[in-house]
């Protein structure tokens, strides 16, 4: 994948997440499609408690040896975005991190709707549409998995829907935008998806 969406765009979205983590002196941190656990060591360098939740048993098992090497501020629960909303709505998170996520989610109002049902703020990254977005979709299409491409308008207008208050939309060089916004609680209920017009990138 990485040759796909460029190392340097991989390695900024990381450090842009912990660089807001640190800034926002987070303390608990929800880490949605954790991956091998990217984010475990650098966060639990400072201090900061994760939750990786995964759903794939081969990442499962990478996760839980980044974890190993993490002083016990680390837990990876098995399972996908969509049971968030199942979780008790009492225990929030003060960031939920989607990196390399909405990429691959047809409903994205829906999972930046339910990051915020769990955690004060978000920090999530989109892929442009463009060239590598199209060749990433043919490759990742043959495999029956889609990928979506977003421009700077369609983030700003999922933000929008979600009642966030962005606090920053930034570029990953030509690959796509990290987002990091601040939940607005009440604006939302944990049963109701938010409804809107999506515009397709
Ligand atoms: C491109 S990887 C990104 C991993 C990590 N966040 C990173 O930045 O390196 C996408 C991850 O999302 C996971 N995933 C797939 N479907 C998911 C779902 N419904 N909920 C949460 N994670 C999911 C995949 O198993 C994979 O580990």
């Amino acid at each position: 994948m990485s040759r796909m969406i460029g190392r340097s765009a991989l390695f900024e979205r990381l450090d842009f997440a912990v660089a807001k983590v640190e800034q926002l002196r987070a303390n608990r941190v929800l880490d949605i499609g954790c991956g091998s656990g990217p984010l475990f060591g650098p966060l639990a360098a400072r201090g900061v408690h994760v939750t990786g939740i995964e759903p794939a048993p081969g990442m499962i098992s990478l996760a839980e040896d980044s974890a190993a090497a993490c002083n016990g501020l680390v837990e990876i629960v098995r399972g996908g975005w969509e049971d968030l909303r199942s979780w008790d709505p009492n225990d929030r998170f003060d960031v939920a991190v989607a990196l390399g996520i909405f990429d691959y989610v047809p409903n994205p109002e829906e999972l930046l709707a339910t990051m915020a049902t769990v955690a004060e703020h978000t920090i999530a990254s989109f892929p442009r549409p463009g060239l590598r977005t199209s060749l990433r979709r043919l490759r990742y299409g043959a495999r029956g998995v889609s990928v979506y491409g977003y421009s700077r308008a369609r983030v700003e207008m999922l933000a929008g829907l979600t009642g966030m208050e962005m606090t920053q939309l930034a570029p990953l060089g030509r690959a796509g935008y990290i987002l990091l916004g601040r939940n607005r609680l009440g604006t939302l209920r944990g049963d109701d998806p938010v409804q809107g017009p999506v515009e397709q990138a």
